[in-house]
């Protein structure tokens, strides 16, 4: 819904025209000057021109629909309804809202560094961006660690008073870090059921986080329950984390598959991130790409006594080794990220 917008007002109105399709056109005009925010679709037996043109001409009719209704056809328009909608919700609430997910295909492959330097290398661009950082490791989180800081509140807060969720409580139970990224933290110890996050818990809180936030940074680990499922789902980007060894890439090969057959995903909104890439690796680059029939989006150079001492200092590569190859990699990683039109440093051929 739109600000401005009455909360009885629909979003969309299909209305199928009569024979008397004259009449029916002046009483959809006359809805839509009460109503301003709602779209109308037509959907008429008669698709002679002369109804054509007057349907057009009227306010807020944004489709007619022969009948005989055509399956494609309704389907094509409701994709342009819902782009049309998610352009006007970019406009109301001026965050950009894209959800980034981070899956390990392996314990240890890197996710949480990535997560961590994707968020405070994107909330280091110019622009003011909002960034949050969201973790879903419920015991073995240690985001906290990663950034030096000590959060008060968690998840679970958020599952047991989700009735209570708002702008405002949500704020109270983020953790700002002195870099300004909101942090969701994870329990750290075994929650109760009761506390950890539903799939309906999910959805409210990433809905009311798309229009708080620029960027929503969720490291899922290795995490493949409902919740994450239901995040998989909603994200703009799922990007699969792995190493150049076998068990990694065969365990990459069979979530890749997983994810796309199931529907959580497709293959436009799905990227294969290579960590700790060693040019003489054992195993090359073709035979990643061909091994998981998937691209690799995103190459990241092994180097782990630069990684390990941000880690142990509780700084970010752009805080502790802001020139080193790594450090310059998550600043063209967060570039490649950012919206059409913006303004983007040299990218330094680490993409693909
Ligand atoms: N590009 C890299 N090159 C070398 N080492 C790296 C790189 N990225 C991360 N590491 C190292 O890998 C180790 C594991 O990193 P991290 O904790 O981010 O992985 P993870 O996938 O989140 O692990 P877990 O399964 O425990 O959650 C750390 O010691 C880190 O320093
Ligand atoms: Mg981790």
């Amino acid at each position: 819904m739109e600000s401005g917008q009455n909360s009885s007002e629909p979003d969309l109105l299909i209305h199928e025209l009569t024979e008397n399709w004259e009449k029916d056109l002046e009483q959809i005009q006359a809805y839509i000057e009460t109503f301003d925010h709602t779209e109308v679709f037509i959907v008429s037996e008669n698709s002679d021109p002369q109804v054509l043109i007057h349907a057009l001409r009227v306010d807020g009719v944004k489709e007619f629909l022969p009948a005989p209704l055509d399956e494609a056809a309704i389907n094509q328009a409701l994709d342009r309804f819902l782009e049309r909608q998610g352009k006007k919700q970019q406009k109301t609430t001026g965050h950009l809202g894209q959800i980034i997910s981070l899956i390990s295909s392996k314990g240890g492959v890197g996710t949480t560094t990535i997560a961590v330097n994707l968020a405070d290398s994107l909330k280091r661009k110019p622009n003011g961006f909002t960034v949050a950082l969201m973790d879903m490791n419920m015991v073995f989180g240690d985001i906290p660690m990663f950034l030096n800081i000590s959060p008060k509140h968690h998840w679970g807060d958020i599952t047991r008073n989700i009735d209570r969720l708002d702008e405002f409580y949500l704020s109270n139970v983020l953790t700002r870090t002195a870099g300004g990224l909101d942090v969701l933290a994870s329990p750290g110890y075994l929650e109760k059921q009761a506390n950890l996050p539903t799939p309906q818990v999910i959805i409210t809180l990433l809905e009311l986080m798309k229009k708080k936030y620029d960027y929503i940074v969720i490291d899922l680990g290795q995490s493949m329950n409902d919740s994450a499922l239901q995040i998989i789902k909603m994200s703009n980007r799922v990007e699969i984390v792995t190493i150049q060894t076998l068990p990694c890439l065969s365990n990459a090969s069979r979530v890749i598959k997983s994810l796309l057959e199931n529907g959580y995903t497709d293959q436009a909104n799905l990227y294969l991130i290579l960590n700790r890439y060693i040019k003489k690796g054992i195993v090359n680059l073709q035979t990643v790409e061909q091994g998981l029939n998937q691209k690799i989006s995103l190459l990241i150079p092994n180097d782990y006594s630069t990684t390990m001492s941000a880690i142990n200092s509780g700084q970010t590569l752009q805080e502790s080794a802001p020139k080193s190859s790594i450090a310059r990699c998550y600043n063209d990683y967060a570039d490649s990220l950012l919206p059409e039109g913006t303004e983007k440093r040299k990218k330094k051929g680490w993409f693909f």
